[in-house]
């Protein structure tokens, strides 16, 4: 079994998966962390030196590697889903969980995250609104192909759990 979070940068992929993955007892994999140990380079060097198209290359490469593992929970990068065809990849090889937040929240948190965002750093607080609706505008329907949305407001893994029970997609 594997379970996919996708959603935009800041929603809460990482934190909730992290709980997901131990109330699961299945591996939490970071797929930017996996990228950064496969290429021995932080996200925020790859887009430095090599360029966003080459980031996007080493993380359908990372993204792949993971349909070999068996029972994780993976928080994929917010860009994910958007590029080739990495979405339609996810649903072939495991189950999605769009976390849905609206702008102003997911502006808030990149606000408040230490996390080094490449596409956002440098930005004021209305040019990074104002990215976050565009954004999240654009890859939306990529997120809505997930098995299952879910309100990331005070979002807890029980909830994903219970979503995912009602649709019978855990075993
Ligand atoms: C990105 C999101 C980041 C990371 C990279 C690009 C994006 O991951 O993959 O900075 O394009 O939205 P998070 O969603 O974990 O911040």
């Amino acid at each position: 079994m594997r379970i996919y979070l996708v959603g935009f940068m800041g929603c809460g992929k990482s934190s909730v998966g992290k709980k997901l993955a131990a109330l699961l007892n299945y591996n939490f994999i970071d797929l930017d962390q996996l990228i950064e140990e496969s290429f021995s380079l932080s996200v925020e060097e790859i887009f430095n030196s090599k360029g966003e198209e080459s980031f996007r290359i080493m993380e359908q490469k990372c993204l792949q590697s993971t349909f070999g593992m068996d029972d994780i929970v993976v928080a994929t990068g917010g860009g994910t889903p958007a590029f080739f065809e990495n979405m339609n990849r996810i649903n072939e090889n495991g189950i999605s969980v769009f976390i849905d937040l609206p702008p102003l929240a997911i502006e808030k948190r990149l606000r408040m995250s230490r996390k080094p965002r490449p596409l956002v750093k440098n930005l004021s607080s209305e040019e990074l609104l104002a990215f976050v609706i565009d954004k999240s505008e654009e890859r939306r329907p990529f997120y809505l192909s997930a098995n299952i949305s879910i309100n990331g407001i005070n979002l807890k893994p029980e909830d994903i759990i219970d979503a995912l029970n009602k649709k019978n997609l855990l075993q």
